[in-house]
């Protein structure tokens, strides 16, 4: 696994646009490399100050060298730590800019941040990561962009992580399921799932020829029981057919059966796929069923995250409830949700394809 990756130059000039950056500010980077710490330092000028962290000294050596060479050593300080606890000795910020995949916010970012400080972030929910800008409000986190994106994980002690759970094929090899987040109650419970034979069934919703549908994941992450990235070694079934190279290589735990995601060709002249779901144990149907009951509220809810969908509850704060479905993400630190529009008033994007029943 990469531990230290050049991030690709678009996201960080997305990420410097998600937190406003201008000049004067100060500024906090987590994760150094050199490169956006010499961007932050040209935005916010002679009168702003930028702080970039890293936890690992060669890192921080090359970061250095890298922005004495660039012209940029005077105005931008080189922190060697685990950011865990920012970096106290310079703060307030303006804004801090996490540039590794976080699963949690640390308190220590949010209290180093000025009363009106945004922190972008790309927090992993149960999986699935997004670049998130945050501003205070009121107790809580509010979100105000949202970017897909990937990064390399946390190191030190905010790292966290996944469970695996081994279930030998009778058919040869091993189907793996990871957990991120969720929590299942008896893992046992599932030995022997893959000696039943598999069940499908179909959504009736299609995705378009180059249609958008990340957001599904996010849906499933949060709303589907036993949420799971899904494995398929070598030697077994679902290997040969090609599974693990599908857009959905996920499912879901229920009790003692288990359930993955599937496409299919829609069969239409225009193309597009069709989602749907197998099931595996003794309860395969219920379980498939459960998977396409989700698949069909997701297509209801409009499919997409608005920007300011997600927010941050630090421990302590209470999440009011709502209407709307949430997703809630429970962290060590506080809890991230994700509230999606509620069916009446969410219009369907033009360039989604919707078959109903
Ligand atoms: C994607 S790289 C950062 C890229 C960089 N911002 C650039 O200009 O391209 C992520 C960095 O985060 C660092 N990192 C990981 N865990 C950390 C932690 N707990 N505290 C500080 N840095 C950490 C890694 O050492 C790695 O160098």
């Amino acid at each position: 696994m990469s531990l230290s990756t050049v991030s690709a130059p678009w996201l960080q000039a997305r990420m410097i646009a998600q937190a406003g950056i201008a000049p004067g500010m100060r500024v906090l980077e987590v994760g150094s490399g050199g490169y956006n710490a010499g961007l932050l330092a040209h935005v916010v000028g002679a009168t702003g100050q930028v702080v970039t962290v890293d936890i690992d000294p060669e890192i921080t050596a090359r970061a250095t060298a890298g922005l004495d060479a660039a012209g940029y050593g005077a105005r931008v300080r080189v922190v060697t730590a685990d950011a865990e606890h920012g970096v106290p000795a310079h703060a307030d910020y303006d804004a801090i800019m996490v540039t590794v995949g976080a699963w949690d916010l640390t308190p220590a970012w949010l209290e180093q941040l000025t009363g009106d400080g945004v922190i972008v972030v790309p927090l992993r929910m149960n999986t699935f990561t997004r670049s998130l800008a945050f501003r205070r409000s009121g107790e809580h986190w509010a979100s105000t962009s949202a970017q897909l994106c990937g990064f390399v994980p946390m190191q030190g002690l905010g790292a966290r992580g996944e469970r695996r759970l081994h279930l030998r094929d009778p058919a040869g090899g091993v189907v793996t399921l990871l957990f991120d987040e969720t929590e299942i109650d008896d893992p046992r419970a599932l030995t022997g799932a893959l000696e039943h034979d598999p069940v499908q069934a179909w959504s009736g919703r299609m995705i378009p020829a180059q249609g958008q549908f990340a957001d599904l994941h996010l849906w499933l992450a949060g709303l589907l029981p036993g949420f799971c990235r899904v494995e398929a070694g070598p030697g077994t079934p679902l290997a040969a057919e090609g599974f693990c190279r599908t857009w959905f290589p996920f499912g879901g735990v229920f009790d003692d059966s288990f359930c993955v995601m599937e496409v299919r060709e829609s069969g239409r002249p225009d193309g597009g796929h069709e989602f749907g779901a197998r099931g595996y144990g003794p309860h395969a149907a219920e379980a498939a069923e459960e998977l396409v009951a989700q698949l069909k509220a997701w297509d209801a809810h409009g499919r997409k995250i608005p920007g300011d969908a997600y927010a941050y509850w630090p421990a302590g704060t209470t999440i009011p409830t709502s209407e709307a479905p949430v997703c809630q993400f429970r962290k060590v630190h506080g809890t991230a949700t994700i509230t999606w529009p509620s069916p009446l008033n969410a219009p369907l994007p033009v360039h989604d394809l919707v078959e109903r029943d």
